[in-house]
């Protein structure tokens, strides 16, 4: 399959998820709030939390401060960027970047919800992302790199925006060195397309990401973890 292909199913599935409102893949503790703690999720607004698709909690990982401008690439129903709106506080913002306006209507209505103000949800491909060099202070994402058909121009973009200095803080599954996907496995479902843990540590030095780590915080399937990826821009 290739590339634009790839991507047309992604959208296909997620749009399917926007409209049902409905967390896929799966509600059980593997994904979505279930990987929140109640006190986080009470900050937040009750609607993103029910269409969280993630696979950890990078916004807890991300030791936010106030006054940050924080970025969350593939942002979904908007919960990590609330949350990270209500963390950095009037004085910083959250992106939240998403290439599907049904998701982008959703996280703007959950911000409303939330009372949240200091928050911009954008439409965008997280391979070309509509912000400024060095622009950003903390990176974050939440089961979605996997998804992307070819990591490298994810992972330029992220440090382009970055600004020197600033971290990343990435929830993310992560494949066993010299794991094989399934033949059943499907790619929107978060897994087949994760990086093998070797591979996603050699892309992160490649665009120059320093003091790399991926901490392994629960199993997702056969050989695949859900991950928190840390990394800064020297
Ligand atoms: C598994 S969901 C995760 C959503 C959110 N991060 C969360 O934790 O609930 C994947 C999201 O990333 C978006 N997405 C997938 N690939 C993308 C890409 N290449 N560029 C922008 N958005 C993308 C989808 O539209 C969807 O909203």
């Amino acid at each position: 399959m290739n590339t634009n292909d790839r991507h047309d199913d992604v959208r296909s599935y997620y749009r399917q998820a926007a409209r049902t409102r409905g967390a896929q893949p799966g509600n059980d503790q593997r994904w979505g709030a279930s990987r929140y703690d109640h006190d986080a999720l009470a900050g937040g607004s009750t609607t993103a939390a029910n269409l969280s698709m993630g696979c950890g909690n990078p916004y807890a990982m991300a030791d936010l401060r106030p006054g940050e401008t924080v970025l969350d690439l593939g942002s979904g129903g908007g919960l990590d960027v609330i949350l990270s709106a209500k963390r950095v506080g009037p004085g910083g913002k959250a992106y939240g970047i998403d290439f599907l306006e049904e998701m982008l209507v959703l996280a703007r209505a959950n911000a409303a919800e939330a009372g949240v103000d200091n928050v911009e949800f954008l439409h965008g491909m997280i391979e070309d992302l509509p912000l400024p060099d060095g622009s950003i202070d903390v990176v974050i994402s939440n089961c979605v790199i996997n998804l992307a058909p070819d990591k490298a121009p994810v992972f330029a973009e992220l440090v382009r925006v970055l600004r020197p200095g600033g971290r990343v803080a990435i929830s993310d599954v992560v494949a066993d060195n010299g794991a094989v996907p399934s033949a059943d496995d499907d790619w929107a479902e978060c897994g087949a397309g994760a990086l093998q843990h070797d591979q996603y540590l050699a892309m992160l030095a490649a665009v120059g990401l320093a003091d790399a780590t991926i901490e392994y915080t629960h199993d997702t399937g056969p050989d695949r973890h859900g991950a928190i990826i840390r990394a800064r821009r020297p």
